[in-house]
């Protein structure tokens, strides 16, 4: 299994490069700043704008151990906890030390956060932090972020630029093919990183742009990358969805003191842990669904607790106050009804810890990959800071090995042919979507998985559609991986298996020989 797409190198136009970034979030940003910094010729290719991306939403921010009272040791305990039992101590420790120095790089390359009237940077708290120690810019920390990060990469964009396929050979990556506003284009370079953001955009409730439906997790599947952990899906437990479509509300909305109720107007997140709204997200999103079943109604989040602090909501969520009254709700008067969706994506491409997947010369950064930080389930505002950490890691990684694998990768005659299909369908991404919420989503079971993994298979076995048949990959991959962790985990629940299970305190892993039967 490699190619959706037929092409032959001698036909199509091309470029060269050292490297190759996919992705113009904060992973791929950080990575290609820092390969221009080392002195790589560096091209970045991103799908649609140059800000889409889910870096551009983020709402909450950037958890750093910079406050008096914290430290890296205890947001590594932080990090470790709200894991269940998955995190890579290794990588974690990484995160939280190095965060530190790259949170200082990001406000050196101008971004602004929230700071007091001293001038010293605020913090609030989110959901499983021990400690106030979010640094945040209003309620849209991401476009911030966003903008110091595009301000700062002085190497070549291209927009518009979807990568598609890999330029591989045997266990080695040459670069990428690229439809360039539709037109198939080559970027060769001996180093690629692969920053194509997460997966949620697959499931049909998500907070995320459209540009998330897996691309580069389906790519590198295809072309024989490890994957790792692809069972654990983060749904957020707080976010407006009506019938054209969902937002997020964010954590640090709850940090601030908003409180969940249930239809009797009934404060109901104590029943479920000692923590309340603020624990960890995984179980703030069981609660919310279980409290729905029992009361037979809606849940909903109130904002005036945070009033009552002093705290002017309109000043401290502008953006979100804004679109909930663009859709007739008034957060200062009224309750807001809240659902859990689709968020973040846990798994991804295996990677060392500078960005190495198993395939040479492929690197993977940011949502995309899977350093194993966040184990099953991601403390919040900790993926920004494994952006910006592991970005400039991996930037490294690609340098040293670009020093050693440069060799002619133009001699090679790479062509790619698309599997045949069994039939031809009409299939869509929305029946992917439908799919995995239905069957892959917050409560699964062998039966849904089942049902999940058949539809799958058909879709993309018969759709000769590129979006639809890579989405379908990926998604049946997530089902499969779902199927075998028998237990109950972070962000996996399986109503058939509802506790942890100490031999699956494992992480898993995946790869296309694990679909072959199924296609
Ligand atoms: P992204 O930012 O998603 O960037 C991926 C890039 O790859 C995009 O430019 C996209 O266009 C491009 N791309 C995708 N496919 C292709 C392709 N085939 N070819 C070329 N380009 C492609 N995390 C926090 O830490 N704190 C928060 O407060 C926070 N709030 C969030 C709020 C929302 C609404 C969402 C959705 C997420 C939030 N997160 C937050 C999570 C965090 O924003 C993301 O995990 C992180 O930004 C991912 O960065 P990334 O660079 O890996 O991917
Ligand atoms: C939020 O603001 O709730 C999102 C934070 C995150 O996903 O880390």
């Amino acid at each position: 299994m490699k190619s959706l797409t037929d092409f032959d190198v001698l036909e199509l136009p091309s470029e060269t490069y050292d490297a190759v970034v996919v992705g113009s979030g904060a992973a791929g940003l950080m990575c290609g700043i820092v390969l221009k910094e080392i002195g790589l010729e560096v091209c970045l290719l991103t799908k649609g704008k140059r800000e889409e991306s889910s870096t551009n939403l983020a709402q909450g921010g950037i958890a750093v151990a910079l406050p008096k009272e914290d430290s890296p040791d205890i947001h590594f305990n932080d990090t470790v906890r709200a894991g269940a039992g998955l995190v890579k101590p290794k990588m974690a420790r990484i995160l939280v030390e190095e965060g530190v120095k790259r949170v200082i790089d990001l406000i050196k390359m101008g971004a602004r956060f929230e700071t007091d009237e001293r001038g010293l940077l605020k913090f609030t708290r989110e959901a499983a932090h021990s400690v106030a120690r979010i640094i945040y810019y209003k309620d849209k920390t991401g476009e911030e972020v966003e903008r110091a990060l595009l301000s700062s990469y002085k190497g070549k964009l291209v927009e518009k630029a979807q990568v598609k396929e890999l330029l591989a050979e045997g266990n080695r990556c040459y670069g990428v093919v690229a439809s360039v506003d539709g037109k198939l284009k080559l970027f060769y370079a001996p180093v690629v990183a692969i920053a194509t953001g997460g997966a949620a955009g697959l499931y049909l409730k998500n907070t995320n742009p459209p540009t998330s439906t897996g691309d580069g997790i389906g790519i590198a599947l295809r072309y024989g990358a490890t994957l790792q952990d692809l069972e654990f899906v983060q749904f957020h437990p707080t976010a407006f969805c009506d019938n054209s479509e969902c937002f997020l509300i964010s954590e640090a909305v709850r940090g601030e003191g908003a409180i969940l109720i249930d239809k009797h107007g009934r404060r109901f997140m104590g029943d479920y842990h000692h923590l309340w709204e603020l624990a960890p997200r995984d179980v703030v999103t069981r609660a919310i669904e279980s409290q729905r079943r029992i009361t037979g109604g809606e849940i909903y989040l109130d904002f005036r607790p945070i009033e009552k602090r002093g705290i002017d909501i309109e000043e401290r969520f502008p953006t979100i106050v804004k679109k909930l009254r663009e859709k007739g709700i008034d957060p200062k008067r009224e309750p807001v009804p809240v659902t859990p969706v689709a968020h973040y994506y846990i798994g991804g491409i295996k990677v060392d810890t500078f960005g190495r997947t198993s395939i040479d010369g492929l690197f993977a950064v940011g949502e995309a990959s899977c350093t194993g930080v966040h184990g099953a389930n991601r403390l919040a505002s900790n993926s920004l800071l494994e952006c910006l950490v592991f970005g400039n890691r991996v930037a490294y990684g690609m340098y040293r090995d670009w020093r050693y694998l440069r060799l002619d990768f133009k001699e090679l005659r790479l062509t790619g042919k698309s599997i045949p299909l069994r039939i031809e369908s009409s299939f869509s991404l929305e029946d992917v979507k439908r799919v995995m919420w239905e069957n892959v989503g917050i409560v699964r079971s062998a039966e849904s998985l089942t049902r999940a993994i058949d539809k799958l298979s058909e879709i993309a076995a018969s759709s000769s559609r590129w979006e639809v048949r890579n989405g379908a990959l990926l998604g049946l991959a997530i089902a499969v991986s779902a199927m075998r962790r028998e237990e109950s985990r972070g962000g996996h629940y399986r109503q058939d298996f509802p506790y942890e299970r100490e031999e699956f305190r494992k992480h898993s892993e995946f790869s296309i020989t694990d679909l072959e039967r199924l296609l």
